[in-house]
């Protein structure tokens, strides 16, 4: 199917640092959007579809030490590619509005920095699994790389156990905050920035008027 020719509703993506409070946000827009009466898809990365879980979990699951960066990198574009022939293309279609809690972005600055792997192999993964889908809008909610390990910190004093991704360090935080704010300024169109460090509801609603241009 040609992406381009289908009929489109609008695909915004959020995006951030673990403890952003990417998803409170996603969450809220959600409901704002079915308030005014639209259909909206909510989906999350890795996950998103029952096939998504399962790899969810592999990538998750911190007794997978032996995982290598390539393997984790195609299992999270397996997880994607799924989700958009699944879930997103057909919402699309429908001309809905889908929010997605993460998606290439996060495999761009997680894996194609953070881990080293390189923008281009990320990028020929994505032309591959997205076919050719790009986010409308991309919602960046900015927190610094030292209150986002403090966060996942403290939400791991209250979990059962902490899963492989919050045992990062400090430093590879700081490398995807980079990222993220190289992206940004490369994409001023697509990617906005939010302030994460503001009160919830100043955030909802520097998210509304960038989303409510698009919608
Ligand atoms: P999750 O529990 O969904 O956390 P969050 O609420 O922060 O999104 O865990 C997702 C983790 O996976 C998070 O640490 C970021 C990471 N990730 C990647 O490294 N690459 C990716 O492509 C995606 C989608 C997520």
């Amino acid at each position: 199917m040609n992406v381009r020719m289908a009929k489109r509703g609008a695909f915004i993506t959020f995006e951030g640092m673990d403890g952003s409070g990417k998803t409170t946000q996603l969450r809220r827009l959600a409901a704002r959007l079915r308030g005014r009466g639209r259909t909206v898809v909510e989906t999350a990365e890795p996950g998103g579809t029952p096939i998504g879980v399962q790899i969810r979990r592999v990538l998750l699951d911190s007794a997978n030490r032996e995982l290598c960066p390539n393997a984790e990198l195609l299992l999270y574009f397996a997880s994607r590619a799924q989700n958009v022939d699944q879930c997103i293309l057909p919402a699309l279609e429908r001309g809905e509005i889908v929010l997605a809690d993460r998606f290439t972005d996060s495999s761009l600055v997680y894996q194609g920095y953070g881990r080293g792997l390189g923008s281009e192999n990320v990028l020929a993964l994505d032309r591959i699994a997205c076919r050719g889908l790009k986010p409308d809008l991309t919602l960046l909610v900015d927190i610094d790389a030292a209150t986002s390990l403090e966060r996942a910190h403290a939400r791991n004093a209250a979990a059962v156990s902490r899963d492989r991704m919050d045992e990062q360090s400090l430093e590879f935080h700081r490398t995807v905050y980079e990222a993220y704010h190289r992206l940004a300024a490369r994409e001023p169109e697509r990617v906005k920035l939010v302030d994460g460090a503001a009160d919830m509801d100043a955030i909802e609603r520097a998210v509304w008027e960038l989303v409510s241009a698009h919608v």
